[in-house]
């Protein structure tokens, strides 16, 4: 087992290890005397690993109440969330005790948000179940719900009392979720880690899965350590995103979001070498790697469709995009980019 630790607003552990679940009772007990734990996870998680982790949280002695949610992104709604507190309120809950997110980001989002509000605030631990959880959601305190307008547009800054990883839970995970989590982690190679990425180009992620999350989980920690509420250094992260989510919105959601970020890393990359700021060898590393993953490198939306989706995302303020460029592997610069010149950095990208 990895011990990561996290300083934020509050710090915590990140354990990553086999065999983690089954030891959820006393890792909870450890770090809060709440008598009632509430697992939250959704329909497909819950079979899988709710009795599993019960059964621990009830023989550290807690309380274990379960609240099972529909699996998908409907589920981060002003509904669910009504839902879930509404089962807190009547199972009468209180902010002493704590709440488990069993599952992905969906779970661990709309649990978060729920634990960061109910009762103004009370524990809560993430035990993420897939790859993109694991290395990105579940770490770094962003909560949030949906509105019908948007992605995300409700939410907090709130971080866990621990997060549990135990990676065995990924090996249900279908393929294509998993990839969608390899995508994010080439992107923590690309932005900050070329030795890393070299590893990830030489040996399968599922191969070194425990040292895979552990150095993005760290590389994570360190971000969020130096810009908790995402006001400069933590915009790295969205390296593929700007592009990425346009390719989301623009396909109603059915790329998924790995593979838009795939797709976004290679056309900013692309975009980057036709304008001279990394060299050839860089954009070859990056579209062979994510072709060795599965993962899309194109897109087949115009690049007139994919600006208007770009002009309309909530990130871009004061009419300037920042935009996150390679600048070789392992070095990423944030560029301003002005909303008119938008359409030039698709173009070369290679959409037309
Ligand atoms: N808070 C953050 O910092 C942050 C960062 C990135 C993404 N997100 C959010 O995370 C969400 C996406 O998370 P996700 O990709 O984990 O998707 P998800 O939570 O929807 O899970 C994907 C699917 O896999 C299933 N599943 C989960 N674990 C499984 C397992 N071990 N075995 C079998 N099936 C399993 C789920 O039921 C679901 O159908 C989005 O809402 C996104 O906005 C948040
Ligand atoms: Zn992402």
């Amino acid at each position: 087992m990895t011990a990561v630790d996290v300083s934020a607003s509050r710090d915590y552990q990140v354990l990553v290890g086999a065999g983690l679940l089954d030891q959820a009772g006393e890792r909870v007990r450890a770090v809060t005397k709440a008598q009632t734990a509430v697992i939250v996870a959704g329909d497909r998680v819950a079979p899988l690993y709710g009795e599993r982790a019960a059964a621990s949280l009830s023989a550290a002695g807690f309380r274990v109440l379960r609240h099972t949610i529909p699996h998908g992104e409907g589920s981060k709604s002003l509904a669910g969330y009504g839902e879930l507190l509404g089962f807190l309120a009547e199972n009468r809950v209180n902010r002493g005790d704590v709440l488990i997110a069993l599952g992905g980001g969906v779970t661990g989002d709309l649990t978060g948000f729920a634990a960061s509000t109910y009762q103004r605030g009370m524990d809560f631990v993430q035990i993420p179940t897939t790859l993109l959880a694991a290395v990105d959601s579940s770490v770094g305190g962003k909560t949030a719900i949906d509105l019908p307008t948007g992605k995300n547009q409700v939410g907090s800054f709130y971080q866990p009392a621990l997060v549990l990883c135990d990676p065995e839970t990924l090996n249900t995970l279908p393929e294509e979720e998993f990839r969608c989590g390899c995508a994010e982690v080439i992107k923590y190679g690309v932005l900050g880690n070329a030795p890393f990425f070299n590893e990830l180009a030489k040996t399968p992620i599922r191969e070194q899965i425990e040292h895979v999350i552990t150095t993005c989980v760290g590389m994570k920690r360190d971000i969020v350590g130096q810009d908790e509420f995402d006001r400069g250094l933590r915009q790295m992260l969205n390296l593929g995103h700007s592009v990425g989510h346009a390719v989301e919105a623009c396909s109603g959601f059915t790329v998924l979001h790995g593979q838009a970020v795939a797709i976004g890393m290679a056309v900013v990359t692309r975009a980057a070498y036709e304008q001279g700021l990394c060299f050839r060898n860089t954009l070859e590393a990056l579209l062979d790697i994510l072709d060795k993953y599965g993962l899309p490198t194109e897109t087949d939306f115009s690049l007139e469709e994919l600006a208007a989706a770009m002009l309309a995302d909530k990130k871009l303020s004061g009419g300037v995009l920042r935009l996150i460029v390679p600048r070789e592997i392992g070095r990423c610069e944030i560029m301003p980019v002005p909303a008119g010149e938008i359409k030039a950095w698709l173009r070369a990208g290679g959409l037309r």
